[in-house]
């Protein structure tokens, strides 16, 4: 069965080592040493000053949104998981979708500037597939509304603009380092912070709200890493490079293969991706299930994501029509890619699909 990913897992003598010295200190979690150490290397790695390492992505939003004490409306994405904004109605947000371009598949700017009210507090993007946002665009009208910016960059794991992280734009961003992330700690996630002044109260966010042991002066949650999710961190960071690599050739095959059939994401000229995700979009969502049809017949099971569209929730309060966002999560599908695809059972799926259309 071949799966949209596959986790990669690193051998499992080396994580016995790591789980040997975790039952040697005896410290499982609570910001123990290989999540300290997790930290350090991840900040050296992926050229940002402050990252805190926490249970999953969508805490990471959470702690993000309470760091920051947003209120009212926040405007975001339709076009995403439903984390991005599930996260904000938990937290008592509004939010108002502002509908993407139809080539990049990110917010687009323009509709983003429409949106903004007297009750907008911010403006939650998502890096869709690690595709950069018009972030300094995004900035500009952050700046002049006096708005917050908190990238879902769930995506984004070690993608650049301009060559430097794409993790430095914007208030805070947002990492998921799910299983089936490009790098991963099993369940985890980051917030990178760009004010320092910011971090500390992350911190006590994380950790129910308490400061130094000693008071409790915000309302937290409990969204700290545990240790055995550190150590698969630290073996998958040593590996980084490699299955970066053999996911780059993986997803230039497929453009070499399928440009001319189906259309792909536009990628952002000042972006360098991390070639995470391959995304492919069908005709119309006729197209989308027979192609799904022809692979699924054949064992392979490619991903409908993201869809549906989240303007079309239920929970949501606004009745907005995304119309591009709503078109495109209807045609829309994510090719299998991770390290351990072979060139064979890739030119299968290429083959497939070109038969099917
Ligand atoms: C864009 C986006 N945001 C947020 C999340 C949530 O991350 P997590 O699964 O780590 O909670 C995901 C997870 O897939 C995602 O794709």
């Amino acid at each position: 069965m071949i799966n949209v990913t596959k986790t990669y897992l690193p051998p499992i003598s080396k994580y016995k080592e790591c789980i040997d010295k975790i039952y040697e200190s005896g410290w499982i979690t609570n910001n123990g040493p290989l999540t300290k150490e997790l930290e350090k290397k991840l900040a050296k790695y992926l050229g940002v000053k402050n990252i805190i390492l926490v249970s999953n992505g969508t805490a990471a939003l959470e702690v993000a949104y309470r760091t920051l004490e947003l209120e009212g409306d926040v405007i975001t994405t339709p076009f995403s998981f439903v984390a991005t904004t599930s996260s904000l109605v938990a937290n008592g947000l509004n939010p108002i979708f502002a509908d993407i371009d139809k080539d990049t598949l990110n917010i687009n700017h323009k509709y983003i500037q429409q949106s903004i009210t007297k009750k907008t507090k911010a403006i939650v993007p998502v890096h869709v597939f690690g595709n950069a946002c018009e972030v300094e665009k995004i900035q500009n009208i952050a700046n002049k509304n006096n708005l917050k910016v908190i990238y879902d960059a769930a995506h984004a794991f070690d993608v650049k603009y301009k060559k430097q992280s794409i993790l430095n734009y914007g208030d805070i961003s947002v990492l998921s380092f799910h299983a089936t992330k490009l790098f991963h700690t099993i369940e985890g996630g980051a917030l990178i912070i760009n004010d320092d002044t910011l971090v500390e109260k992350a911190r006590q966010i994380i950790n129910f709200g308490i400061e130094n042991n000693e008071s409790i002066p915000l309302v937290g949650i409990n969204a700290k890493m545990n240790e055995f999710e550190a150590a698969m961190g630290l073996l998958v960071l040593e590996e980084i490079e490699e299955i970066k690599l053999k996911r780059k050739k993986l997803y230039k095959r497929y453009i070499n293969k399928l440009e001319n059939i189906v259309k792909t994401q536009a990628i952002h000229k000042n972006s360098k991706n991390n070639f995470s995700y391959f995304p492919i979009i069908l005709k119309n969502e006729a197209s989308l299930k027979k192609v799904q049809k022809v692979l699924n017949d054949n064992d392979i099971f490619p991903r409908r994501y993201f869809y549906p569209s989240l303007d079309t929730l239920k929970y949501i309060k606004s009745k907005q029509v995304c119309k591009i966002s709503r078109d495109i999560s209807k045609r829309i599908l994510c090719l299998p890619i991770y390290p351990e695809l072979d060139y064979e059972t890739q030119d299968l799926i290429i083959g497939l699909i070109k038969e099917s259309l």
